[in-house]
């Protein structure tokens, strides 16, 4: 029996997202080079998107490149803006007849145009997808996401557009990359680290958050599903106290 059975499929997280770490040292644990690592991780990636759509996530975002990643080896970078080039290529015909739309959130302007046309390609004959939406986080990080957001709200106040009063929680979020997406309900991190490594970090305010040992290219459609079954057993609380939600829930 998969774990999948095992799933309440009435709270299945509506949003999850996966900071996909380990490649480097799979590869090494096996005597391989990294982007043996990084080849191996590209098929999870498509494991853990086939994995989501049974489980009826509706968002899957998943941080494939940061900001910080640009000071790795020119070698290692043209590796990876090459294998998603790949990637896209080879799997365009599989996403769009497994409704899967894909969405791309970072400083995308940054990529190598070849990359950026497969991506926007992509994004494009994709865009009809209802099944999942898949987000690729390419050259992101938060505090460059947050950064840009306060230059156009501050832009905006002094233009007219916006009013400084009447700016909200909401206000933000509007202006951030994920402004049409909901905010996670799971935040997972592979490879053995337990940090959030400037991912996400006003969007996962109140995600719950799932470490694992497991290199990402050992990451399958079970792994999936354990933090799933992890999270199902969580209760979210959002600030306030066990009978509260009790009430509401009544
Ligand atoms: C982290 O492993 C992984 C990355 C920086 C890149 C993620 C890329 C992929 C999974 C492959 C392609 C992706 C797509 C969407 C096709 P690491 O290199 O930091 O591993 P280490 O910490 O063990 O060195």
């Amino acid at each position: 029996m998969s774990l999948l059975d095992k799933i309440n499929k009435k709270k299945v997280p509506q949003h999850v997202a996966i900071i996909m770490d380990g490649n480097g040292r799979w590869a090494k644990s096996k005597g391989l080079d990294r982007a043996k690592g990084h080849r191996e991780g590209a098929v999870s990636v498509r494991k853990v998107v086939e994995a989501a759509i049974e489980a009826k996530v509706k968002y899957l975002t998943l941080y494939a490149f940061s900001t910080e990643n640009w000071l790795r080896p020119t070698e290692e970078i043209d590796t990876l803006m090459e294998l998603m080039v790949y990637f896209i290529a080879k799997e365009t015909d599989d996403l769009i007849k497994n409704g899967v739309r894909l969405q791309c959130i970072g400083d995308i302007q940054r990529l190598p145009e070849k990359t950026r046309n497969a991506l926007y390609n992509c994004v494009e004959q994709t865009s009809l997808g209802t099944n999942l939406t898949l987000v690729l986080a390419l050259s992101y990080s938060s505090r460059w996401e947050l950064t840009n957001a306060a230059k156009t709200i501050a832009a905006e106040v002094k233009n007219g557009v916006l009013d400084e009063n009447s700016i909200t929680e909401e206000t933000i979020s509007k202006y951030l990359t994920t402004k049409d997406m909901p905010e996670p309900d799971l935040l997972i991190r592979t490879g053995g680290d337990t940090r959030i490594s400037n991912f996400l970090l006003w969007q996962a305010a109140y995600s719950e958050l799932y470490f694992t040992d497991i290199f990402w290219p050992d990451f399958d459609a079970e792994s999936l599903y354990t933090a799933i079954l992890d999270f199902q057993k969580r209760e979210r609380r959002f600030g306030k106290i066990s009978e509260q939600l009790e009430k509401e829930k009544q």
